[in-house]
């Protein structure tokens, strides 16, 4: 694993656009798996700020997002696909059939399905990972098999509580299903980019480096994936 220390949020967002950069720039037809959450936020709008500024193209990239909320309309203001849309997708202008998110409503079991078998005709070229302070990665929770495809799983109480600031103002609950890519999904990934700021990811992030291989610490799974770079602020990588 290559691990990048750098001072802050900034620079870990314009560090992590290289490596995200340099993916794009080398391939034709770049697929890119994609996260949501707090942690990109900045990587996104380098990215915008980069199609804008210097015009890289998104019109031959295809993206695969690790997660969606279970049983929310697919335009409420917290799903992820209105995350995407809002924070990457409008800003690069990339063609929206480009562009695919698990589905969460209707028949899950075989949205899962056809989510695993929409990914099988593609090869990730990057995918980018944020990490839950329970050593989450997607909305794979401590527990869950290595061998795990794209499934639904019931989110955890702590997991609910650290996103409960984005439905808190809208007066409504944290939904409590999610559908993720399984974490062989993820594994698949010809390369790993996982970026973590803020102490609360302190010990998460040394899990995942220097604790023990376990499916009690889901992300500790990469140590086994051949190509993984990590960027952390100084705070999450002060254990390191
Ligand atoms: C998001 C995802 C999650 C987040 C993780 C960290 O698509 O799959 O694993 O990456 O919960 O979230 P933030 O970045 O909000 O701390």
């Amino acid at each position: 694993m290559k691990i990048i220390i750098v001072e802050n949020y900034d620079q870990l967002s314009e560090k992590a656009f290289e490596v995200m950069k340099e993916v794009i720039d080398s391939k034709e037809n770049p697929v890119l798996g994609l996260a949501t959450g707090s942690s990109p936020i900045g990587l996104y709008k380098c990215m915008i700020e980069d199609h804008k500024k210097n015009g890289t193209d998104y019109s031959k990239v295809t993206t695969f997002n690790l997660d969606e909320y279970v049983g929310l309309d697919k335009h409420h203001s917290q799903t992820y696909y209105t995350f995407m849309h809002e924070n990457l997708f409008e800003g690069v202008e990339i063609p929206e059939e480009n562009v695919q998110l698990p589905l969460g409503n209707g028949d899950l079991e075989q949205n899962c399905k056809d989510y695993e078998k929409a990914m099988e005709d593609y090869e990730v070229d990057i995918q980018l990972l944020g990490i839950g302070s329970n050593g989450h990665i997607g909305f794979n929770e401590p527990g869950t098999s290595f061998d795990s495809l794209t499934h639904v799983v019931e989110l955890k109480e702590s997991t609910r509580k650290d996103n409960a600031r984005f439905f808190d103002p809208l007066g409504e609950e944290v939904p409590t299903h999610a559908c993720t890519m399984g974490i062989a999904t993820i594994m698949k990934a010809k390369k790993i980019l996982v970026i973590a700021n803020g102490d609360n990811k302190a010990d998460a992030v040394y899990n995942m480096v220097k604790g023990e291989v376990t499916e009690d610490c889901p992300a500790s799974i990469l140590q086994n994936h051949p190509d993984v770079t990590l960027i952390v602020d100084s705070a999450a990588g002060k254990r390191l």
